[in-house]
């Protein structure tokens, strides 16, 4: 829509931040990037890389690989019309959208196995609350190219030692397997939880009555009491699965026994985007209140094949970064750096120019307000050094030296101050 055909808002409204986002700032923002660097290093050791997709992308790539059936698409998706009327959308989530990359850019042909992480925003218009909003951040991880349980095993590897590494404590793996499209496997298991659940339909929420005929097996998953019960005695999917996919998850569980991962077989975990096979599994927390999936993922090994591209097997996850942050101890402050304490601006402004020169963090009190006032931030701020020019120090060209820590002070040189600063 041109900007001169919307009709003038208010100011206030103008001002208003758009319902389910947020401003992100100071500690929280220190958190997200502390959380992503350490994401980073990690996963760099088992072979990721980086990935930078679109926020945009054609509003067909979700519909198709993520389901027109899911909540995510069929009511969460932010919609826009670009100006030759196509259809685009705001990235729900990232798995499609490096599925489209590899295809894109014929990474395939490349290499026999691809391995990506990202991180960033995704939208998806859900009714807010805490641990849920409409723009939230996910760091995303997707392997692709091989088959065996090796790699999903991987996935949990990795996620344990990035918990141990952000010392996060309190989360767990639920895991499950919902098998593959082999007509003896999922189809032949939806037929029989079908009739199961035919059989109560009356009982069902009417949300499941609707999954029922559309996805039922997201009837499982209802988080309704009285579905709940009703399901407690469907059939479960790993207890019927395919020869291959019964090998795969046997082998699998083994491997995470032989690894020392502990996890839970959750026979009601079926995930709430439609590209997934075999291997589905979940993080939870239970320090995180209703919203208590911290992350999820699972194998998606028919996803590229439904873009029309050749086949690959695939693993993710992605975990949610603002949950990670509402679990996360608060990070130390930042230390170790000088503040430089005086009234004389420029030798002041000079003294804090070198040290940053010098590549230490440096602040200063830019009001010039009472020396009491200066130590007292000087405190605050969290900094090692203090570094005072009172008039004293100006005339004889010192610079009185003050570790914060100790409470000792000593005159020396403005380039002996500076080596003690990079010596500590
Ligand atoms: P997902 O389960 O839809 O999976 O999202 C992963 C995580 O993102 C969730 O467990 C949650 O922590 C976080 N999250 C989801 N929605 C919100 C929200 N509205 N507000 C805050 N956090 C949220 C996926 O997105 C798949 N692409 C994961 C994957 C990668 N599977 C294979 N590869």
């Amino acid at each position: 829509m041109l900007l001169n055909a919307i009709n003038p808002t208010p100011l206030a409204m103008q001002l208003k931040i758009v319902k389910g986002m947020r401003d992100l700032y100071g500690e929280e923002v220190r958190v997200f990037s502390y959380l992503e660097e350490k994401a980073r290093e990690i996963f760099s050791l088992y072979g990721f890389s980086e990935i930078r997709t679109p926020l945009l992308e054609h509003t067909e790539l979700f519909a198709k690989g993520v389901g027109e059936e899911t909540d995510i698409v069929g009511k969460e998706m932010y919609l826009l019309e670009d100006r030759n009327g196509k259809s685009l959308a705001l990235r729900p989530e990232g798995t499609a959208s490096v599925v489209r990359g590899l295809v894109t850019n014929n990474l395939l042909k490349q290499s026999r196995q691809l391995r990506f992480f990202y991180f960033g925003p995704m939208f998806r218009y859900e009714r807010p609350q805490k641990g849920r909003y409409r723009q939230f951040y996910q760091i995303g991880v997707e392997c692709f190219g091989v088959e065996g349980p090796e790699a999903d095993l991987e996935m949990f590897l990795m996620l344990r030692q990035y918990f141990a590494a952000i010392q996060l404590q309190g989360v767990a793996f639920q895991i499950n397997s919902i098998g593959c499209q082999e007509a003896a496997c999922r189809p032949a298991f939806k037929t029989k939880l079908i009739h199961f659940l035919e059989q109560q339909k009356e009982e069902l929420c009417a949300d499941c009555q609707r999954r029922l005929s559309n996805n039922p097996l997201r009837v499982l998953d209802c988080k309704q009491p009285g579905c709940i019960a009703l399901t407690a005695q469907a059939p479960q999917s790993h207890q019927h699965l395919c020869g291959r996919c019964k090998d795969h998850f046997a082998t699998l569980q083994n491997l995470l026994d032989q690894e020392g991962v502990q996890y839970e077989l959750n026979p009601k975990l079926v995930r709430g985007l439609d590209y997934y096979s075999k291997t589905v599994f979940e993080v939870y927390s239970a320090n995180l209140g209703a919203q208590s999936a911290a992350g999820g993922g699972g194998r998606f090994d028919g996803l590229l094949e439904l873009y029309g591209s050749a086949a690959a097997p695939a693993v993710g996850f992605a975990l949610g970064l603002d949950r990670l942050a509402l679990l996360s101890e608060p990070l130390a402050p930042v230390n170790g750096g000088a503040f430089v304490i005086g009234f004389e601006s420029q030798a002041v402004v000079s003294l804090v120019a070198k040290v940053r020169q010098a590549g230490i963090l440096c602040e200063y009190d830019p009001f010039f307000s009472s020396m009491k006032s200066q130590f007292k931030q000087a405190g605050k701020s969290g900094a090692r050094w203090a570094l005072v020019l009172g008039e004293e120090e100006i005339q004889t060209g010192q610079v009185a030296l003050k570790d914060l820590d100790q409470g000792t002070q000593t005159s020396v040189t403005p380039e002996i101050a500076l080596e003690k600063l990079q010596e500590n």
